[in-house]
């Protein structure tokens, strides 16, 4: 199956045109190096409402996956996983262990991340950082466990 990924960067500086969203571009460059199909990428600011906008028109266009770049640190405007937690119908909370495990051996501001997972309908739904760099190292420590998720996600449940 191939997989239709949307991207959307989380970033008031972008949004307002103070620089060029990079974060975006880079997880696009990842996700066809692995083979995948993005479909959408918006760019929206550090609002609860406006990232959940994107991820609804994301999840309705048909993504099987939505990566999020930005907004998983500790400062008052980072509020990336809310939103998402706030629309999913669960978290999977392996995918933040890894990135933060494997990211501690890269940077000890790893500890900082509130990068995560989780599942809005049948979409999976990854927070990265919002650094370029560290968006795409996150994404390869998890990457091998997307296809198979999303294979689940996808099923459609058989009556018992
Ligand atoms: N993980 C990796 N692999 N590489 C990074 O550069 N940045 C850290 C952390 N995790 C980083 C990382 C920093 S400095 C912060 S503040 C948190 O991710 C959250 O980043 P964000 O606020 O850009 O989302």
């Amino acid at each position: 199956m191939e997989i239709q990924v949307g991207i959307i960067s989380v970033s008031d500086r972008a949004t307002k045109g103070v620089y060029d969203d990079a974060g975006g571009p880079a997880l696009k460059g990842a996700a066809s190096n692995y083979g995948w199909s993005v479909i959408a990428e918006s760019v929206v600011p550090d609002e609860i409402l406006d990232i959940q906008r994107a991820l609804r028109e994301l999840v309705n266009k048909g993504c099987h996956l939505i990566l999020t770049t930005g907004g998983t640190g500790v400062a008052v405007r980072d509020v990336t996983p809310e939103a998402v937690r706030e629309m999913s119908i669960r978290e999977l909370p392996g995918f933040g262990e890894v990135m933060r495990f494997e990211s501690m051996k890269i940077t000890p501001n790893a500890i900082l991340s509130r990068n995560m997972a989780a599942v809005i309908d049948s979409t999976l739904v990854i927070c990265l950082p919002g650094k370029p760099k560290g968006a795409v190292e996150c994404l390869s420590f998890v990457e091998g466990a997307i296809p198979h998720c999303i294979k689940v996600l996808q099923e459609v449940p058989t009556s018992c």
